[in-house]
């Protein structure tokens, strides 16, 4: 039998880890855990309870209210997807809107947020079997991991792409708040003082700015197939 193993993707803001990461999951019979959601539900809990105004939160409030805020994952029976349970709501659509995102970076800052989500993302991996994508997964949550992907493309790429989504979603946002955030993500998370974003050392760079998704996939499946195969 094939030894199980962890997947580790991590990459810049919007490079379509989620997408691969799901598809390589449902591929190997691997279970699949998007710790942005994560993050986005502490943030989605924040902006409700911890919110000054539209650029200060209160951190003390946060850090005292966190043994309260319970994150987890539950498959939807229809679609067969994993969604996020915040405090047990539902908040998977919510999770996904700019304004969460435009917060996210702030929130994903916060030392003791980081503690607490990793721990419970390092208890979930402690069985093998499992593809997790993020920022720090490769770095800090699974250092040891068999497989690390580290994702980029150009920031007007993945703009664009994220801009379409959320439009097909119904969103009304402009291409230019869409840029700005990638762009403003992108710098928080690499310059954060806690595990900021970088590729760990021995991860395989994606950059897939000009590649489809099927080439995309099939190129990483390969690489996934050859590790677990131990070729
Ligand atoms: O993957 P995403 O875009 O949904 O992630 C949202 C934010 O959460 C991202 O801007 C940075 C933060 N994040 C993080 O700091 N560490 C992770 N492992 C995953 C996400």
């Amino acid at each position: 039998m094939n030894k199980k193993i962890i997947i580790a993707i991590d990459g810049h803001s919007s490079t379509g880890k989620s997408t691969v990461a799901r598809q390589l999951a449902k591929e190997l019979g691997y279970i699949y855990v998007d710790t942005g959601a994560m993050y986005r539900a502490v943030t989605l809990y924040a902006m409700r309870k911890c919110y000054i105004d539209k650029h200060h939160f209160n951190r003390e409030a946060l850090e005292r209210f966190l043994p309260f805020i319970n994150i987890k994952f539950e498959v939807n029976s229809k679609t067969g997807l994993a969604e996020v349970f915040l405090n047990n709501e539902n908040v998977e659509k919510t999770i996904r809107k700019l304004d969460v995102s435009n917060f996210v970076s702030q929130i994903a800052a916060v030392s003791l947020v980081r503690k607490k989500l990793v721990e419970q993302q390092q208890l979930m991996g402690k069985d093998k079997g499992i593809v997790m994508d993020g920022r720090d997964i490769g770095t800090v949550v699974f250092p040891e991991a068999e497989l690390k992907l580290f994702m980029t493309a150009t920031a007007k790429d993945r703009a664009e792409r994220r801009y379409k989504e959320l439009i097909d979603r119904g969103e009304k946002v402009t291409y230019e708040d869409v840029l700005k955030n990638v762009v403003d993500r992108d710098h928080i998370d690499s310059t954060r003082k806690d595990s900021p974003l970088r590729k760990a050392e021995d991860a395989i760079v994606i950059d897939n700015s000009n590649l489809t998704l099927n080439e995309q996939f099939s190129q990483i499946l390969n690489i996934a197939k050859n590790v677990i195969e131990g070729k």
